[in-house]
């Protein structure tokens, strides 16, 4: 088990040469993964990415690791707007799931969003995601409105969305 408790663990903004590892992770963590494409765009498109990343030790099998070797624990994306901040995409690597990470991402993106002088976080997420809806709105994330048939879900079929805003208080 991945106990990354006694180790450094550190943000880096996600490189070009993270996407193909982070791109296998995308493949474990979703039904309909970011494709190296999207994630390059992300990268390249004045996004904010950033990796959460902990020194690997001998008896990690987690496989998903960065340029550098360290261990990619988790990762945001996010786009700036006019005074708010868009998060596309958030995802913990399932070895430190539950341990918190996910709270820590969206904590750093809050800061640096206030650093932005944005006033609000917003996103989407899958109706059927409850567990992603259960940590946004445990974090302040309140539900104001709904978007149908925005994913795709399998065949011709969609599934709705549900948009989610965080006041940020200066
Ligand atoms: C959703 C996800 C990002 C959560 O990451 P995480 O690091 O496990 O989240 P945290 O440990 O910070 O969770 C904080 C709280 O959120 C809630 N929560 C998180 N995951 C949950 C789940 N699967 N089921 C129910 N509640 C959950 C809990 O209240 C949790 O607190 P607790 O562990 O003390 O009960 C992670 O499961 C993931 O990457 N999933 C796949 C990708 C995904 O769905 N991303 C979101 C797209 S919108």
């Amino acid at each position: 088990m991945t106990n990354p408790v006694d180790r450094l663990v550190q943000f880096a903004p996600m490189q070009v040469g993270d996407v193909p590892m982070v791109a296998e992770l995308e493949k474990v963590a979703y039904a309909h993964p970011w494709t190296p494409g999207n994630l390059l765009d992300a990268v390249h498109h004045l996004n904010h990415a950033q990796l959460l990343l902990c020194d690997a030790g001998p008896r990690d099998v987690s496989p998903w690791r960065n340029t550098t070797g360290h261990l990619i624990m988790g990762y945001f994306v996010a786009m700036k707007g006019v005074d708010e901040v868009h998060l596309l995409n958030l995802t913990v690597a399932p070895a430190f799931r539950r341990q918190g990470w996910a709270t820590l991402l969206l904590s750093a993106l809050a800061t640096w969003s206030r650093g932005q002088q944005a006033t609000s976080l917003w996103l989407e997420v899958r109706q059927s995601n409850v567990g992603a809806l259960a940590l946004y709105e445990r974090v302040g994330f309140k539900q104001v409105g709904v978007r149908k048939r925005y994913y795709p879900l399998k065949a011709n079929a969609r599934e709705d969305a549900v948009v989610m805003q965080l006041p940020l208080i200066p």
